[in-house]
């Protein structure tokens, strides 16, 4: 069964690949793709996946970096909304949001998969996987529908 390392990779690798799309396009469009792979992903690891693994002592302060990388990047992504296209800003803003972000895809899969793999079973794994799909599907209906992302 899939687990949430699975997920998560997968969902990294889409992030990356549509990045570098909205840097080799320049437009809004594909840059909206990524903010909508990004925000879900950022919200679902807060949710599931850090709160679990904050709480065992030798990894708090690789989850506490985690979540300055994700508002580092929320914060670009703010930025890069509020522009145009054509503003002399965009590339260089859409560049260093791809640098952080995949810095923060490579300590994540490299430092703090490796070490939530001793700590959470296959088990709990899996489990968090399915805790994860649903989260995401709420917050996509959430989206739809335009209801708050409680
Ligand atoms: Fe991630
Ligand atoms: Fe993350």
């Amino acid at each position: 069964m899939e687990t949430i390392y699975d997920i998560l990779k997968e969902e990294h690798e889409q992030m990356s690949a549509l990045l570098l799309q909205a840097l080799q396009d320049g437009s809004r469009v594909s840059f909206f793709k990524v903010k909508l792979k990004a925000d879900p992903h950022m919200m679902g690891e807060e949710r599931i996946f850090y709160p679990v693994l904050e709480k065992v002592e030798e990894l708090r302060e690789l989850i506490s970096q985690a979540h300055k990388e994700h508002n580092e990047a929320k914060t670009l992504i703010f930025k890069i909304e509020g522009m145009e296209e054509r503003d002399e800003e965009w590339t260089p803003k859409l560049r260093e949001l791809k640098q952080s972000v995949d810095h923060h895809i490579e300590e994540e899969e490299s430092k703090v998969f490796e070490k939530a793999r001793n700590i959470l079973s296959q088990k709990e794994a899996e489990d968090m996987a399915q805790q994860y799909i649903e989260f995401k599907r709420s917050y996509m209906n959430r989206i739809e529908t335009g209801g708050p992302i409680v």
